[in-house]
């Protein structure tokens, strides 16, 4: 038995102990989740509450409703592009020409359908594909936690300021975005842009 237990691999320990933390009033939305999203995308999702929780705790804002946006930002993440177009009509060409960026919008369009309010987690889950609103604190741990959690093995440096300094992580995270598409000649999002213009940096 212990040799049966030990060859488990560590990823389906860690996440079995991370769907044992989900509140009660949370499964039938985590279960939702993980029906819609494939079980690689799932595990990143309890990832991502995981640590927008402890981002929220440590900067004084609200860790269940943190941890409840991080679990449901990615519900419309592996939906068809065909799907996306339909929930989320493009704003703007960058959205007709990548339905994948839509992800956000149409995830908020699927929760309001299927009957979900709380509006706080609806902005987080919108926004966290092209950048957090200046207001929204909420939005904010969720979009540092989804593009620096240990999973994506990438912007550890985001991840640990964030603890301390929450809009110094974002300026970092939009600003690197922005400049490296920008770089590369690739057209940035209008919202993204939208956010960058509103930061206080240069
Ligand atoms: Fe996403
Ligand atoms: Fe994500």
């Amino acid at each position: 038995m212990i040799h049966a237990r030990l060859s488990v691999p560590n990823s389906y320990n860690e996440t079995a102990e991370r769907i044992m933390m989900i509140p009660p009033h949370l499964e039938v939305w985590a279960r939702r989740v993980q029906l819609m999203v494939k079980p690689r995308r799932f595990e990143h999702v309890l990832r991502v509450a995981e640590l927008a929780c402890q981002m929220a705790r440590a900067n004084g804002f609200d860790e269940a409703l943190a941890y409840e946006a991080g679990l449901l930002h990615d519900i419309a993440r592996d939906v068809s592009s065909m799907d996306l177009l339909k929930l989320a009509p493009p704003e703007c060409p960058i959205d007709a020409a990548h339905p994948l960026a839509l992800h956000g919008r149409a995830g908020r369009a699927l929760l309001e359908y299927w009957g979900y309010t709380n509006e706080e987690v609806l902005w987080a889950v919108e926004e966290h594909t092209t950048g957090p609103s200046p207001d929204r604190p909420i939005s904010k741990v969720v979009y540092i936690a989804d593009v620096s959690e240990p999973g994506r093995n990438v912007n550890h440096h985001i991840r640990e300021m964030a603890f301390h300094d929450l809009q110094g992580a974002l300026d970092l995270a939009i600003g690197s975005k922005v400049r490296y598409l920008q770089g590369r000649g690739i057209q940035v999002h209008p919202r993204t842009m939208q956010v960058f213009n509103s930061l206080n940096i240069s």
